[in-house]
C-alpha cells in the first residue's frame, strides 16, 4: 500500500526521503513525491511510476530544505497520475498533506468545501480533501488546524502535514494507519513503516490510534485525542529491513494472510453506505441495465476464476440470473453466446492476465458490458472495462493469491446483493441478514487466524502426503478447487479437487491409505450428504480432515480431524473456510522446504498465453 517518509534535521531532506521511500518500494507502488517548503511556500514534485522518475524531477538545488514530507502511492481513489500522486496542497500550497487510508466522508467535505469556500479541487483522490480542511482552519497553528481537520473526517488514515508559515516541523496524526517516529540526534522521522527508516535510526516511538504528534529537528511530541502530551517508551529496532518489510512474518504469502481480516474489511467499508445500500461510487450500472441482462458471463484464470465460482451461485440466488463461469483461455476460443443483453464479469488480482485482458475484448467485440473485479488500479482490465469494481486488498506479493481470493469473494457478493435488490429478486430481510454476516467476517477471520498453531500441526503430520485430496458441495466445491491449488502451486503435492457427489464416479478408485482429503461440510443443507461421503472414503483407509461450522459436531464421528470454522451462514462460509486451507498449504510447503514466495515455474502475473 501506501508509503509516507517525512524528514526533520540540518539539510537535504530530500535525500533522506527518498532513501526512505526506496525502502518502502516492496510494498507496490505507481507514483512517488515530495514537498518541502522552499521560500515561504510549498514546492511540491510529484511524478507517475518509479520513484527514479521523482529523482529525475527534484536534481535542482534549489528544490531543497532540511524539512519535508514524501510519499509513494498506490492508487484507490483516481487512477495512477501525476495530479492524483501525493503529495497534495490547498489552493496556495501554503499547506501540503500525505495520506495513507482512506477517508470515508471525502464526498460529503468535498461538497461543503466546493459550496461554501469555493475550492477547486485538482484531483480525484479523496486525500486532497485534508489539505484543504487543514487550510481552511490554519491560522498560525499547523497543529490546531490539523487537529480541527480530523474532527471532520471519518475513515482510516495516517497523515502527515507541513505549513509554510511553519517550516520548522511536521504534524502527523494516526487512525487505523501505522505511523512511527524515528528518533535521531539533531533530526527526527516519521515515516508509516519502519523499513523506511532503518539506514538512519534504530530507535522509534510507535504511534498510537487517535494520536497526533509534532516533529521537530530536536523534538518528538505525541499527544492523546484529549490533547494531553503522551510519555511512550522507546521501541529498539533489532530486526534488519528485510525482516521488516515482512514485518516480522517469514514470508509474505504468510503475511497476506494475516491481513485478510482488514483487506476484507476495506473492501467492505467503501462499498457500505451507512443505511446499509451499496454504494456504487464510480459505476454506471443502471437499473435498466440490471433488469436487462438475461445471462452473466464470469471470465478469469486460477485463483481468481475460483473465486467465480462462488459467485455464480451467489450471483444467481441473489438476482436470479443464469451465471456461466469459464476460464479465459477457454472463453476466448470458444464463440461463446454473448450479446448486449449479457454481463461480463472478469476478475483478476493484476488486471494484467493476457487471457483475461483478451476474453474481455471478445466479450466486448460481441456487444457485452464488462464489469471488471480488479485489484490494482489503473491495470489494463481496468481500464478497458466499462465499470470497475475494486478489490482493495493492496498489493499482494506472494505468488499465491490469498488476500486478493477473500476480497474477489467479498466483491461477488455485493454485486449480488445489490442487483438482487435492484431487481427486487430478494427480501430486504435476507439482504440485511447477508449484509450483517459480511460485516462480522474480518472479526472471523481474525479469530481462526488464532488457531493457526493447530492447523500448523496438522501440516507437520501431513506433509509427507503425495496425494492430496478437496472434496466439498454447492458453494464449498469452489472452496475445494482454491484450497487445491492453494497446496499443489506451493508444495507441489499432487493434489485434485472434485465435487463430492462426483467421487463414486471415478475418483473414489485413487482412494488408499495414504491418501489425505480435506472434505468441506460447511453448507448446513448439505452435511449429511457430505457425512455420507466421508464415511465412504474412510471405507477405503484414506484419512480425512473435515471443514465444518462450530457446532456441527457430526463429522467427528467419522472424520480423523475436524477444523472448526465460525458459525456464519451458508453463503459467506467460503471466505472463513479458505483460510484453514491457506494456512494448511503455506505449513506443509514449508515443512518441504520450498520457495514459498516463489513457487518453480510460476508468476504473479501471466501476461503470455
Ligand atoms: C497466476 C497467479 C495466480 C493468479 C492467476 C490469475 O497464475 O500465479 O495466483 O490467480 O495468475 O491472475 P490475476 O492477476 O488475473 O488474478
Amino acid at each position: 500500500m501506501c508509503g509516507i517518509v517525512g524528514y526533520v534535521g540540518e539539510a537535504h531532506a530530500k535525500e533522506k526521503i527518498i532513501d526512505g521511500l526506496k525502502k518502502l518500494e516492496y510494498r507496490g507502488y505507481d507514483s512517488a513525491g515530495i514537498a518541502l517548503p522552499v521560500d515561504g511556500k510549498i514546492a511540491i514534485r510529484k511524478h507517475v511510476g518509479e520513484i527514479k522518475n521523482l529523482e529525475k524531477i527534484i536534481l535542482d538545488p534549489e528544490f531543497d530544505s532540511p524539512i519535508g514530507i514524501g510519499h509513494t502511492r498506490w492508487a484507490t481513489h483516481g487512477a495512477p497520475s501525476d495530479i492524483n500522486s501525493h503529495p497534495h496542497g490547498n489552493e496556495d500550497n501554503s499547506i501540503a498533506i500525505v495520506h495513507n487510508g482512506i477517508i470515508e466522508n471525502y464526498q460529503e467535505i468535498k461538497e461543503w468545501l466546493a459550496k461554501d469556500y469555493g475550492v477547486k479541487f485538482k484531483s480525484e483522490t479523496d486525500s486532497e480533501v485534508i489539505a484543504h480542511l487543514i487550510g481552511i482552519f490554519y491560522d498560525g497553528d499547523l497543529l490546531e488546524a490539523v487537529n480541527k481537520a480530523v474532527a471532520e473526517m471519518r475513515g482510516a488514515y495516517a497523515v502527515c502535514a507541513i505549513a509554510a508559515a511553519e517550516p520548522d516541523k511536521i504534524v502527523a496524526v494516526r487512525k487505523d494507519a501505522p505511523l512511527v517516529a524515528g528518533i535521531g540526534k539533531g533530526f527526527n522521522f516519521i515515516a508509516s513503516d519502519i523499513p523506511a527508516l532503518l539506514k538512519y535510526v534504530r530507535e522509534v516511538y510507535l504511534i498510537e490510534n487517535n494520536e497526533t504528534i509534532v516533529i521537530t529537528a530536536d523534538n518528538i511530541t505525541i499527544y492523546d485525542e484529549n490533547g494531553k502530551t503522551v510519555k511512550r517508551d522507546v521501541f529498539h529496532v533489532t530486526w534488519d529491513a528485510d525482516a521488516a518489510e515482512k514485518e516480522g512474518y517469514e514470508h509474505f504469502m504468510l503475511k497476506e494472510i494475516h491481513e485478510q481480516p482488514k483487506a476484507v474489511y476495506e473492501t467492505l467499508v467503501r462499498r457500505i453506505n451507512d443505511d446499509g445500500s451499496i454504494n456504487l461510487d464510480g459505476i454506471s450500472m443502471t437499473k435498466e441495465d440490471i433488469e436487462g441482462y438475461n445471462k452473466i458471463y464470469i471470465v478469469a484464470c486460477g485463483t481468481a476464476y475460483h473465486a467465480g465460482l462462488v459467485g455464480k451461485l451467489v450471483i444467481e440466488k441473489m438476482a436470479k440470473v443464469p451465471v456461466e463461469v469459464d476460464v479465459a483461455s477457454e472463453f476466448r476460443y470458444r464463440d461463446p453466446f454473448v450479446d448486449e443483453n449479457t454481463l461480463f464479469i472478469a476478475i483478476s488480482q493484476s488486471g494484467e492476465t493476457l487471457d483475461t485482458l483478451a476474453a474481455l475484448r471478445e466479450a466486448k467485440r460481441k456487444g457485452a458490458r464488462v464489469l471488471s473485479v480488479v485489484n490494482v488500479v489503473g491495470s489494463s482490465v481496468s481500464r478497458e472495462s466499462d465499470d470497475v469494481f475494486y478489490t482493495w486488498a493492496g498489493p499482494e506479493i506472494a505468488v499465491a493469491s490469498t488476500k486478493a481470493y477473500t476480497t474477489q469473494l467479498i466483491c461477488m457478493y455485493l454485486i449480488g446483493l445489490y442487483m438482487g435488490r435492484t431487481k427486487g429478486t430478494i427480501e430486504t430481510e435476507y439482504y440485511n441478514k447477508v449484509l450483517d454476516q459480511l460485516k462480522e467476517l474480518p472479526d472471523k477471520v481474525d479469530g481462526l487466524l488464532k488457531s493457526e498453531d493447530k492447523i500448523a500441526a496438522l501440516a507437520k503430520k501431513y506433509h509427507r502426503r503425495e496425494q492430496v485430496f478437496f472434496i466439498g458441495r454447492g458453494i464449498d466445491c469452489g472452496v475445494s478447487y482454491e484450497g487445491s491449488l492453494k497446496l499443489k502451486e506451493i508444495s507441489y503435492i499432487n493434489s485434485f479437487a472434485i465435487a463430492a457427489g462426483e467421487l463414486k464416479h471415478g475418483t473414489i478408485a485413487l482412494m488408499e491409505e495414504e491418501s489425505l482429503v480435506f472434505a468441506l461440510a460447511t453448507q448446513d443443507f448439505l452435511y449429511e450428504k457430505m457425512v455420507s461421503n466421508v464415511e465412504e472414503i474412510k471405507a477405503r483407509g484414506a484419512r480425512v480432515i473435515g471443514v465444518a461450522k462450530d457446532g456441527r459436531t457430526e463429522i467427528e464421528k467419522v472424520a480423523d480431524e475436524v477444523i472448526y470454522i465460525p458459525d456464519c451462514i451458508d453463503e459467506v462460509a467460503p471466505v472463513v473456510a479458505v483460510i484453514p486451507l491457506q494456512i494448511f498449504a503455506y505449513y506443509v510447503a514449508k515443512e518441504r522446504g520450498c520457495n514459498i514466495d516463489k513457487p518453480k515455474n510460476l508468476a504473479k502475473s501471466v501476461t503470455v498465453e
